[in-house]
């Protein structure tokens, strides 16, 4: 049997600011542009999450959409929807809330929740254009 790859597709709203504090504002500008703007800014992230496995011989699942759903909801969209990712979480509080980081930091934050013999993905994007994929 081969494996099989389950994705679940979610969103969340959130804002950021892009900023290195050992920068100069003139430095933050130029790197992190329009992202650097010291009010703040959203985006509207699309979460994929993917679950790697072989199906379940007893369910036919490789994971029951609904406990990942309810996974996804009660560890990451609670966390992070509506919210300012740099001022209300203690995740970015001292970490750049790239989409980079932000994929990163799913995938630590889903990865113990998940049976240690499924394979985890995380594929966020920050606009229709760009995306970013944890691990690659
Ligand atoms: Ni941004």
């Amino acid at each position: 049997m081969n494996k099989t790859a389950i994705i679940r597709c979610e969103h969340f709203n959130a804002a950021h600011r892009l900023h290195n504090k050992n920068w100069s504002d003139e430095k933050n500008k130029i790197v992190f542009g329009k992202c650097n703007n010291p009010n703040y800014h959203g985006h509207n992230y699309d979460l994929e999450v993917k679950i790697i496995g072989y199906c379940d011989p007893e369910t036919g699942y490789v994971i029951d959409t609904k406990i990942l759903s309810d996974l996804i909801k009660d560890k990451v969209l609670d966390r992070f929807d509506h919210k300012n990712l740099n001022l209300d979480t203690e995740e970015f509080k001292d970490l750049n809330p790239t989409a980079e980081n932000i994929a990163i930091t799913i995938y630590n934050i889903l990865k113990p929740e998940i049976s240690s013999d499924l394979e985890l993905k995380i594929k966020l994007y920050e606009t229709a254009r760009n995306y970013v994929e944890y691990p690659y």
